[in-house]
């Protein structure tokens, strides 16, 4: 229910041209010494430790970081990663990679770091010495096991910061909910639903619409754990980011972030120390299914608004879907996710 279509690799066309390649040297110091494992799409991957490549990019020259490293709970990812160290051994090693990317990040740029909670509070703590707070973003996920003496744990924890100000800011709205068996809108919003933006509600800090990656045709069979939802993804490169500007990503995994970045016309760094073959060839096969997303952007840049979902549908031959700077209608997609209290593996939150 959730697939649309499969993400094309090819340079999207998003109103006015946008030159799709990503000169090294404009990322790369010059005594790096560095090749990418593999380049095109707008974009540059490196098959490394992050540790071994955040050095070497220049200072100010990305847009927004994404990071969803490890969350040390003893998984086991490929043979170069351990996912089972000492507790201050891993915030120490989370600092480390995150103070290349707050260096790497330009002024008015954004940071998101993807994590459980219980970490996200001390790493929160030391972003905010560095840069400015914006929210804390609850994505549910309820795919755990209830643990003895404790709360359910049903949501993981998204960061996000900006470098001062931040330079970009787009406005995303999602659908007005409505009951999935009657059709009927479920809130009243106080009376006021009359006044309400027919494009829909703000986005919220609760996000209680994203999928969870569970079905075989939205993991790689190589790499079949921790593939975030392609609408995560959707929602950061929108709201901050400009098609042209630089996402990256210190932690690819299966490619998300990239497969998202080329699909919106922006260019990308990606950094995998253990599965960047997997990556190519999931970007290249063109192998990464997108959600659905009904989320409408409000593209403040531009004054443009148009849906999230408007350039797939637009390929896909669909005449709803909107063109360039004009809104067109996109239908609300009311119904929730699917079922998502299947159990975890080991009790873990992830994949
Ligand atoms: C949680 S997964 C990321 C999943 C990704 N967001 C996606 O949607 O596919 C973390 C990834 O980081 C990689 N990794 C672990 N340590 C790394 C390091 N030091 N440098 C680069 N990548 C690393 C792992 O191999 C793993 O694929």
């Amino acid at each position: 229910m959730n697939q649309v279509a499969r993400f094309p690799l090819l340079a999207p066309v998003i109103g006015e041209a946008v030159s799709l390649t990503l000169n090294q040297a404009d990322i790369l110091k010059p005594s790096s010494g560095l090749s990418p494992y593999w380049s095109g799409s707008g974009g540059l991957l490196f098959a490394d430790d992050c540790m071994n490549i955040l050095p070497r990019l220049r200072d100010a020259s990305v847009d927004t970081v994404f990071a969803d490293p490890p969350f040390n709970l003893g998984k086991l990812y490929g043979r170069n990663t351990d996912d089972d160290l000492a507790e201050e051994k891993y915030l120490a090693w989370c600092e480390t990679w995150l103070a290349e990317c707050i260096r790497v990040l330009k002024p008015g740029g954004s940071l998101f770091l993807y994590n459980l909670p219980k970490w996200n509070i001390p790493l929160g703590a030391f972003l905010s010495k560095h840069l400015t707070f914006r929210h804390w973003i609850a994505i549910e996920h309820k795919s755990s096991l209830p643990i003895e003496g404790r709360l359910y744990p049903a949501h993981y924890s998204l960061l996000y910061y900006s470098k001062g100000k931040p330079k970009t800011f787009s406005r995303i709205r999602t659908p007005i909910l409505t009951c999935r068996h009657c059709d009927g809108e479920i809130r009243d919003y106080g009376g006021h639903r009359h006044a309400m933006n027919p494009n829909g509600v703000n986005l919220m800090d609760v996000w209680t619409d994203i999928p969870p990656v569970r079905h075989g045709k939205f993991k790689s069979a190589k790499r079949p754990a921790n593939a975030l939802s392609t609408k995560i993804l959707d929602r950061v490169v929108e709201m901050t980011t400009a098609p042209g500007e630089i996402v990256l990503d210190p932690f690819g995994g299966s490619g998300t972030t990239f497969a998202v970045a080329v699909d919106k016309g922006r260019r990308w760094i990606g950094i995998e120390i253990d599965f960047a073959d997997v990556i190519v060839e999931r970007l290249t096969e063109g192998a990464i299914m997108p959600h659905k997303n009904s989320d409408f952007v409000e593209e403040r840049l531009s004054g443009a608004v148009k849906g999230a979902d408007g350039l797939r549908r637009r390929r896909a031959g669909d005449p709803e879907a909107g063109a360039g700077s004009g809104l067109r209608g996109v239908a609300a997609d009311p119904r929730p996710g699917p079922d998502r209290s299947a159990p975890g593996k080991k009790r873990q939150r992830r994949g």
